[in-house]
């Protein structure tokens, strides 16, 4: 039985005080539910999400790290860090660290790589861009991206990975993938992973779904088999929304 996921990346949004303001909200809005519930706050307001969900069953991830250990990188914040603040989850791979930052497939494996040895656990996030899609070379670019990014870790390795499928066209549009288009992708990707592994690392690994997932939609896209939760930019920053979307799944 596959781990259901609801994870929030807040991305440069909320300073300490609002940071600390929505946490208290959402941890007296939370609802029982079988999924885990993360939220990536960004890197100057962990401590104090770590601090403010200590009696909560809601987990804080870094919304990304750097390969080294130590060294010379200024503005980076390394494995280590991460976990003397108690965060052991990561974001990686999003298009924006693509998009802006440069980030490729080889620098993300080397980033992957360190976080499978350090023993954190990986959101790693993929997609294809629209004229991908429109030119019907989606399957192949996110095949591209898994391969490249992924597929030279050990089997065993797999137990710390969680995918995120995020079309780029659809990361902050309202332009939402249908719910049959998510469990396309998501077939093609748990295929890809048996097809390079086995069943049984396809089977267990969670994919999840981002991109304009709302309250609205959500349970329409959770309820298709390959997808195993949602990873939520927009509306993971407003409690009722966020909270409507756990309950969705
Ligand atoms: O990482 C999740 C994010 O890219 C999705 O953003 O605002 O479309 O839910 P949004």
């Amino acid at each position: 039985m596959r781990t259901k996921i609801v994870a929030g990346n807040w991305k440069m949004n909320k300073n300490l005080q609002e940071t600390e303001a929505l946490l208290s909200e959402l941890s007296a809005m939370l609802p029982d539910s079988t999924a885990e519930v993360i939220v990536a706050p960004t890197f100057v307001n962990l401590q104090a999400a770590v601090n403010s969900l200590q009696s909560s069953t809601m987990q804080v991830a870094a919304q990304n790290m750097h390969f080294a250990d130590n060294g010379a990188y200024t503005g980076e914040i390394s494995a280590d860090m991460l976990l003397s603040l108690g965060v052991d989850i990561v974001i990686l791979g999003h298009s924006e660290r693509r998009a802006y930052f440069g980030e490729d497939d080889a620098l993300l494996a080397k980033k992957v790589k360190t976080a499978v040895e350090k023993g954190l656990k990986t959101i790693f996030c993929f997609g294809e861009e629209l004229e991908d899609r429109k030119s019907g070379n989606h399957f192949s670019v996110v095949e591209s991206q898994l391969k490249n990014a992924l597929f030279d870790l050990d089997a065993s390795a797999w137990k710390s990975i969680v995918l995120a499928y995020e079309p780029v066209w659809a990361i902050g549009t309202g332009e939402t993938a249908s719910p049959e288009q998510a469990q396309e992708m998501h077939a093609f990707i748990r295929k890809t992973i048996a097809d390079a592994y086995n069943a049984a690392v396809a089977d267990a690994v969670s994919i999840l779904y981002g991109g304009s997932v709302k309250p609205n939609n959500a349970a329409e896209i959770f309820s298709k088999p390959d997808v195993d939760g949602g990873l939520i930019g927009g509306a993971s920053l407003v409690a009722s929304d966020f909270v409507a979307i756990i309950e969705a799944i």
